[in-house]
């Protein structure tokens, strides 16, 4: 290299001269060369210095790099820099950054009437994870309508706000009271006041509301239960050629079927709750004396009735044209009902069953009762009710 260096000096030299002096075609003689020549040597020798001082202090330099970059962490030249997997911009937002390399940020932001749940920014960590959770723009804030009763807070969520509900609270939205509520049904229970619920008091935080048994509704009243007519309201099952009958808090379906014939004794049904004996042979004692009518009756009744009560009234009615018996009898035929209802009469043509005693639900009670006519002290004819009583459960 030095060579080449010389020798491209001396040809310089040389053209230096020739343009120089071009008036003399030859070259300068040897003492002017010599001169030349030892002007150049100290240039070099210059120029060699300062050439070494400037590659010692590139190697220094170059040494003091080598070592900074061998002291960085992860500078082992094998190993591939770490990356996070690709990031989308979120549905209705925008995502800033595009570099997935360790340290890198990536920032979200919504567009107008959009707001961001999650992370709005994220970095790269060096496991090759980002930092924070999935942004999302969500619109319209879900909290907007200030969902949170009772001091709750509204937080938002992925499409939906949640509310954190302050002490002795509770609920999506923080209406239920959680505090030791008073028991309105046990307080009143203890206090024999009045009775709260005709039938059943249910505690609610805060408050209490009644409950009725089923086939009952609740009166508007809110405490007062009343028996559902299911036979009025078709909300019975009754087969065809049975009859709904009404009771506290349910319905009976019934067929009452007449006596069965037996002798010269037959009957014949009239309508789905009365039979007709048929004509008796005139000289048939004990036809005569079998009930001419035989009538059905239901009666649905409380629990605890306060007694005597009036149950039901028989009573005669002369036919058109006939005058009608001028005396007539009562009583009780059929039925074990000793003590429990008596018979009697409360005007000339009427007689009224009464029960006496208090009857507590549900039972049902069967009693026959009969009216005799007699016209001049003469037995005429008899008439057979069978009454059913029906006692619910309850006393409503
Ligand atoms: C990556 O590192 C962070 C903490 O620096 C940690 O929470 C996260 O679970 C790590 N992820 C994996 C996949 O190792
Ligand atoms: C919550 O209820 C408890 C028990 O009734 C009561 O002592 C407490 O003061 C209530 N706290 C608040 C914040 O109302
Ligand atoms: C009517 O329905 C009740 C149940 O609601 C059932 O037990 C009964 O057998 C039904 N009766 C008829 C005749 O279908
Ligand atoms: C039925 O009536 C006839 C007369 O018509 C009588 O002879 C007969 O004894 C009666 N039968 C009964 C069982 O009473």
């Amino acid at each position: 290299m030095a060579l080449s260096f010389r020798r491209r000096c001396l040809l310089l030299l040389c053209l230096t001269a020739v343009h120089s002096d071009a008036a003399v075609q030859t070259c300068m003689d040897k003492h002017q060369v010599v001169g030349v020549l030892r002007q150049m040597e100290k240039f070099l020798k210059g120029q060699e210095l300062r050439f070494t001082e400037g590659l010692r202090i590139m190697k220094s330099k170059l040494a003091t790099l080598q070592n900074s970059v061998s002291k960085l962490p992860q500078a082992d030249q094998s190993a591939a820099p770490t990356t996070c997997p690709t990031l989308e911009a979120p549905a209705h937002g925008t995502k800033f950054g595009s570099k997935y390399f360790l340290g890198h940020e990536v920032h979200f932001t919504c567009f107008p009437g959009y707001h961001l749940v999650g992370s709005a920014t994220r970095v790269c960590r060096d496991n090759g994870t980002w930092t924070g959770i999935s942004a999302v723009c969500n619109d319209v804030s879900e909290c907007a309508s200030n969902p949170c009763q009772n001091g709750g807070t509204c937080v938002e969520g992925v499409n939906q706000y949640k509310c954190t509900c302050p002490q002795n609270w509770s609920g999506s939205h923080c209406q239920h009271q959680t505090q030791t509520d008073v028991n309105e049904c046990e307080v009143y229970r203890l206090d024999r006041g009045g009775k709260l619920c005709a039938h059943e008091c249910v505690n609610v935080p805060g408050s209490y509301h009644c409950a009725c048994p089923s086939g009952y509704k609740l009166l508007p009243d809110g405490r007062s239960c009343e028996d559902v007519d299911e036979c009025l309201t078709q909300q019975h099952n009754c087969s065809r050629g049975t009859t709904c009958i009404n009771t506290g808090g349910d319905f009976l379906c019934v067929n009452p079927e007449c006596p069965a014939s037996h002798g010269n004794i037959s009957y014949v049904r009239t309508s789905p709750f009365q039979c007709e004996r048929n004509p008796c042979p005139m000289d048939s004692r004990s036809c005569h004396l079998a009930p001419k009518t035989v009538s059905f009756h239901y009666l649905s009744l409380t629990s605890n009735l306060k007694t005597p009560a009036t149950l039901f009234r028989m009573a005669t009615a002369a036919a058109p044209g006939r005058t009608g018996p001028d005396s007539l009898r009562f009583g009780i035929v059929g039925g074990n009902t000793r003590g429990i209802f008596v018979m009697q009469r409360s005007d000339r043509q009427t007689g009224e069953l009464i029960l006496v005693q208090q009857l507590r639900g549900p039972q049902e009670i069967s009693v026959d009762v009969d009216m005799s006519e007699y016209s001049e002290r003469t037995f005429q004819a008899k008439h057979v009710a069978r009454v059913n009583v029906l006692v619910s459960p309850y006393g409503f």
